[in-house]
């Protein structure tokens, strides 16, 4: 069986490039259903771009390589799309945009646009081998207990990464590229919670407050939930695609607090008022307890002198933390790094080397912050391979 192009995976990426590939192409999943982590996201309602995105909130050894696609096709192209197939749609916050009702909609979309593009999509298929030919890529496919030989000029890696194995992510798309001789930079769990093994914060669980988290390289002022193994909540998934096992994290607990005043202004009228009670008007009272010993909080507002006022305020703007860990690719939501962009075109996300393989989607060393930037640049490599084949 002949094609134009293959497309090994049904997710964001895939099913974009097929909606632009011209030709015959077929895309090919080993999951029962297309873009089965855009019908899990955003809680069910896809986060499925960013008013803001633009390239300084994604991640790579090469900080540029994405510019090109993500110029090519905005987040603008991508809310024009989801008005044309009638998909109501809100910003929640930081210019995360989500549909007002499923996710499934925007995998309903995709599918329209693929078939529309006259695109073929084979379900519960797997690859079970491929290699070069003379004027392409041969493969075998393992069809429901069939085995098929299909042949292509153009092979699209759209794979994905390694996060959530158990919804059947695999480094399918590594393997094929270290085949064909593409490097594969380091790969790790990305927006992913912290943890901590001595499970210090278990008596926290469910508390959430608005923290400025940072380390030496990035700085993220998010929510901050504790969680029973750790850390959790926008702020953590962010800062852990910078994070390094056995680096410090600093906590601002009081971001854009005027503390200081307030205590100093309530020790003058409400002298006999205990610290800790204060605190609680400003802090969640579960975390002011727990601070207690650690921070020897004690006594009236009065007995604090100015300087003990200050040296509070100062932990409690700089809450040095160590991780033990974090979930790893159980529960982290991409893949930090990934194919070498090295290789890669940045216009058409061709291999250089090996003409008609392309690499789409997560599967690439480009990673999104939180917050609807990951399809998006699913959607702009989708677009400029697909617009190239
Ligand atoms: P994607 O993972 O979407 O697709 C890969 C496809 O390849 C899958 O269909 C898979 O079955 C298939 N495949 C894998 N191995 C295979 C093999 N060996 N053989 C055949 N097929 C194979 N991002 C965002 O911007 N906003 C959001 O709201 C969220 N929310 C979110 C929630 C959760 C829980 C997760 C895990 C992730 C998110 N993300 C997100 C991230 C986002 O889902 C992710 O970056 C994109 O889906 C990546 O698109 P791809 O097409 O590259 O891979």
């Amino acid at each position: 069986m002949e094609f134009d192009t293959v497309i090994l995976g049904a997710g964001a990426a895939g099913l974009m490039c097929a909606a632009h590939a011209g030709g015959r192409a077929l895309v090919i999943d080993h999951a029962r259903n297309p873009g089965e982590k855009i019908r899990i996201s955003g809680g069910g309602r896809c986060n499925f771009t960013n008013l803001y995105a633009a390239p300084e909130n994604f991640l790579s050894q090469n900080p540029h390589f994405c510019k090109s696609a993500l110029a090519r096709y905005t987040q603008w192209d991508f809310i024009e799309l989801v008005g044309r197939h009638g998909i109501a749609w809100h910003e929640k916050t930081l210019g995360q945009l989500f549909c007002d009702g499923k996710a499934t909609q925007i995998v309903a979309m995709l599918r329209d646009e693929m078939d529309k593009a006259g695109a073929a999509l084979w379900l519960s298929t797997a690859l079970a081998d491929v290699r070069r030919t003379e004027s392409g890529f041969s493969l075998t496919l393992d069809r429901e207990g069939d085995r098929k030989t299909v042949d292509c000029r153009n092979l699209v890696l759209a794979t994905g990464g390694k996060s959530i194995p158990k919804m059947g992510a695999t480094g399918l798309a590594y393997d094929i590229a270290r085949q064909f001789g593409l490097g594969v930079t380091e790969t790790r769990p990305a927006l992913v919670p912290f943890t901590f093994s001595d499970g210090r914060f278990a008596p926290l669980a469910g508390v959430s407050l608005p923290v400025g988290l940072s380390n030496a390289r990035a700085s993220f002022d998010e929510a901050l939930l504790f969680t029973h193994r750790g850390l959790s909540g926008p702020a953590v998934l962010q800062l852990s695609s910078y994070w390094r096992e056995g680096e410090e994290i600093a906590v601002n607990l009081i971001p854009g607090m005027t503390l200081l005043e307030a205590l100093r202004a309530q020790r003058q009228q409400a002298g006999r008022r205990a610290l800790t009670t204060e605190l609680g008007r400003h802090l969640p009272s579960r975390l002011v307890e727990y601070l207690v010993p650690e921070l020897g909080l004690s006594g009236n507002l009065a007995d604090q002198s100015d300087a003990a006022l200050e040296a509070l305020c100062a932990r409690l703007s700089d809450w040095r933390l160590t991780p033990s860990g974090t979930e790893g690719y159980r529960t982290a939501e991409v893949t930090l790094g990934g194919i070498d962009t090295d290789g890669l075109s940045s216009r058409t996300m061709e291999a250089k080397e090996v003409p008609g393989l392309f690499a789409i989607g997560e599967a690439v060393d480009v990673t999104g912050w939180l917050g609807g930037y990951n399809f998006q640049w699913a959607w702009a490599s989708g677009y400029a391979a697909g617009t190239a084949i």
